[in-house]
C-alpha cells in the first residue's frame, strides 16, 4: 500500500522516547498504552501511503500518527460507503489519532502529490517523516509459549 518510502521502528525507552510516549499516551486508553517503540515512516515527496486499515491482528484499537517536515493529506473513507468520506490536513508537528470508527470501520491513506488538495487548496508534498505510535491488539501474548500442559 505504501510506494515511495523507507521504514525503521525506534525504541522509545530513552530521554526523548519516553517524553514522547508521554505526549501521546493520553490519547490511549490507560488499559491499552501504546508500544514503547515508533513506526518511523519516511515517505519521499513522491510517495503515498495508499487506502488501508491497520491490521486487526497486529494492531490494537488506538493509532496516533506525528507528523514532521511536510504538510500532507490524510484521508479517511468508509469502507461501508465509499461516499462518506474526510480529509485532514496534516500540518508539520500535529498529532492525529484513530480510533473507533476511524481505525476499523475507514480507511486511511496520505495523498500522493498530483491528488494533495486540502478543500481547493493545494499541499504540495516535500519529504515527510512519519512518527506513528501504536497499541497492542487484545489478547496479544495469550499464545507466547508458556510452561507445558498436561495435554502437550
Ligand atoms: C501506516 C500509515 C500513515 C502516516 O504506516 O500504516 O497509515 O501518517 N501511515 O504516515
Ligand atoms: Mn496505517
Amino acid at each position: 500500500a505504501i510506494t515511495g518510502y523507507r521504514e525503521t521502528e525506534r525504541g522509545l525507552r530513552g530521554r526523548a522516547g519516553r517524553a514522547l510516549l508521554l505526549r501521546v499516551s493520553p490519547a490511549f486508553p490507560p488499559r491499552r498504552p501504546p508500544r514503547p517503540s515508533a513506526h518511523v515512516l519516511d515517505l519521499l515527496p513522491g510517495g503515498r501511503v495508499g487506502p488501508h486499515v491497520d491490521s486487526v491482528k497486529f494492531c490494537g484499537c488506538t493509532i496516533a500518527g506525528l507528523s514532521l517536515l511536510s504538510p500532507s493529506v490524510l484521508r479517511l473513507q468508509s469502507l461501508r460507503d465509499p461516499q462518506d468520506w474526510l480529509e485532514l490536513l496534516l500540518e508539520p508537528g500535529s498529532l492525529y489519532v484513530l480510533r473507533g470508527a476511524a481505525r476499523y470501520e475507514f480507511t486511511h491513506e496520505i495523498l500522493p502529490d498530483e491528488d494533495s488538495f486540502f478543500g481547493g487548496l493545494r499541499v504540495p508534498r516535500g519529504r515527510r517523516v512519519a512518527l506513528i505510535f501504536r497499541n497492542d491488539p487484545p489478547g496479544k501474548n495469550k499464545s507466547l509459549p508458556g510452561p507445558p500442559s498436561p495435554t502437550g
